[in-house]
């Protein structure tokens, strides 16, 4: 580092879980760039503060993870495509200059890692995912953006779910949307996906997020959930014979497309990711 060295980083709360900074200054050293990326824990009153620092100490892109998603596009000069502001979170931001941009790298990210790890396309397909909270609301809208013919939501608490279903309904009206009351009603459905975008997993004492004898044998599942790497629902995916994959995938594929962004280097950031995350 030195005098030139270029600064990113990401803020959020809490943050120092975070293995933001391992994969991108992993890339930022195989790929010889001068820069550094560092872990900001920033509250909640002080997020307005936090963007007129990157514009003062021109720190030249940001990622914003939990709980700021949503606030930080009150923060950012322009959200420059429609799909980014009609989800209404980002996670990216990129100081172009003094103006800041801010998009949505997890929608790409979670459909390149059905791409590349399930050779999974949505279009035309049933898909059925669990939760109702952020990190569901971007993979409903990711599906239904990617052409899936019908989602079924399912959540612990309904009320999550019909208000995640209302949303979906008005900007993409045309993708059949259903709540399901409960796991055995998906007996009687062709899914072809499950995706879990709860917490559930996370925890050791958690149980597996869906009952999977449910589900048709060929239904693949995936598990945003990273760590563990293996939850007890891709156990018995796993056991089952299923097509599985956890969310390590989405996570270096959102960060390496905002990497992309700011850097405007793409060839191998996703791999070099991956490989920096399996260390
Ligand atoms: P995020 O932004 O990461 O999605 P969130 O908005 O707090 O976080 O949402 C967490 C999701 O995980 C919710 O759908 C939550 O269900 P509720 O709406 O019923 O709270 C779900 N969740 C968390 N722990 C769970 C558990 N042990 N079993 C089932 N669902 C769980």
């Amino acid at each position: 580092m030195d005098s030139r060295t270029a600064l990113y980083g990401v803020i959020g709360n809490p943050i120092r879980h975070s293995l933001s900074p391992k994969i991108h200054n992993a890339a930022f050293q195989k790929l010889s760039i001068n820069a550094a990326y560092l872990a900001f824990q920033v509250d909640k009153e002080f997020l307005g503060l936090a963007f007129e620092a990157m514009r003062a100490l021109q720190i030249k892109g940001l990622n914003i993870t939990l709980p700021h998603k949503e606030d930080a596009i009150n923060f950012v000069d322009e959200v420059p495509t429609d799909l980014d502001r009609c989800i209404g979170a980002i996670n990216t931001v990129v100081n172009r200059d003094g103006r800041l941009l801010g998009y949505n790298t997890d929608v790409p990210g979670f459909l390149g890692a059905l791409r590349e790890e399930l050779q999974f396309n949505p279009e035309t397909k049933s898909i059925l995912v669990l939760g109702a909270g952020g990190a569901a609301r971007g993979v409903v809208f990711a599906l239904a953006h990617a052409g899936a013919d019908k989602i079924y939501i399912f959540n612990r608490t309904i009320e999550r779910a019909h208000g995640l279903q209302g949303y979906l309904k008005t900007h993409f009206p045309e993708t059949e949307v259903k709540i399901l009351h409960s796991p055995e009603h998906a007996k009687d459905e062709k899914i072809h996906l499950l995706v879990n975008a709860t917490s559930c997993g996370m925890r050791a004492e958690d149980p597996a997020a869906f009952d999977l004898q449910f589900l048709k044998k060929e239904a693949a599942v995936y598990d945003l959930v990273y760590s563990p790497t293996e939850t007890l629902l891709l156990k018995k995916a796993r056991e089952q014979g299923r097509r599985h994959a956890n969310g390590l995938g989405m996570l270096a594929g959102q960060a390496a497309i905002s990497f992309g962004l700011w850097t405007g280097q793409k060839e191998g950031v996703r791999q070099i990711m991956l490989e920096a995350l399996r260390q």
